[in-house]
């Protein structure tokens, strides 16, 4: 299905990011495994992809550095010779009650969420428009849509790109790029490790009663990616919790 197709993941050495590279590799797709520090488990998702058939590499980036990330995109389209799909997967948290959140916590989540796929998207769009193609999938939350005490940083982040999503879903339509977000729920990875018995009440508000695989959020983004006909929109894959 997307056999040819060349694809950008940030933050793809684990939990969902590794579940995308290699749902898009089983597809046929290429791709490129943007990481911030672990080179072993990023070398390890590339080795699972080429197992499958396709050409993978990593590649280490701090997203939240414009002029890495230039360079970064600059390297992939070199070694791969184009980019057809971007997923912006790479993001934090850093929890606490606005009351008493640091500056460098609101900023630092900040910098990664959102400033981290504007610089990926700004330095992709020239690619795209050249190409007269391209798949951009933001991964927002749906802490994003409905809030969650504690995370105000985090949440605003996850609003700021569904709304970049739809801005650039609009100002790229002409050149046949689209832009949609993936809004998960509580998906289980290392960044949900924490979630304890504490948390009980929260997941039994789960409407599907558990939390979800990094594999039903990649096929959401998977979708997307091979969909042209569907732009600036937000896909929940939440088990309905904020329906
Ligand atoms: P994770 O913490 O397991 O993985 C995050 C990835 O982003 C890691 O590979 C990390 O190296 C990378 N990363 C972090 N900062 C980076 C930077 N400055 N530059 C480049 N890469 C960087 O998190 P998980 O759970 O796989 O989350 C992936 C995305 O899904 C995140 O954007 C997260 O906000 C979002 N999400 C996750 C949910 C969950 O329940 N796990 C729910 C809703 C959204």
């Amino acid at each position: 299905m997307l056999k040819g197709k060349v694809a950008l993941v940030t933050g793809g050495s684990r939990g969902i990011g590794a579940a995308v590279a290699e749902k898009l590799a089983s597809l046929g797709a290429e791709v490129a495994v943007i990481y911030s520090g672990n080179e072993e488990k990023a070398e390890a998702v590339c080795e699972r992809c080429r197992t499958l058939g396709v050409r993978a590499a990593a590649y280490r980036c701090d997203v939240a550095d414009f002029e890495a990330v230039k360079g970064t995109v600059a390297k992939v389209k070199e070694e791969f010779g184009t980019i057809h799909i971007l997923v912006n997967n790479a993001g934090i948290t850093r929890d606490g009650l606005v009351l008493s959140m640091k500056e460098e916590d609101f900023d630092g989540v900040l910098d990664v969420n959102l400033k981290g796929a504007f610089n990926m998207i700004r330095h992709c769009s020239g690619i795209f428009l050249r190409n007269r193609f391209g798949r951009i999938i933001n991964i927002s939350s749906v802490s994003g849509m409905i809030g969650n005490p504690g995370q105000v940083n985090y949440s605003a982040s996850k609003a700021g790109l569904i709304g970049m999503t739809k801005s650039v879903a609009k100002e790229l339509a002409p050149r046949g790029i689209t832009c949609n977000a993936v809004a998960p729920g509580f998906i289980r990875t290392d960044m949900t490790g924490e979630l304890s018995a504490a948390d009980n009440k929260l997941l039994s508000a789960i409407p599907l009663g558990r939390m979800g695989q990094a594999e039903e959020v990649a096929e959401a983004v998977a979708f997307l990616a091979a969909s042209a006909y569907i732009t600036g929109e937000v896909i929940r894959v939440d088990g309905g919790i904020a329906m």
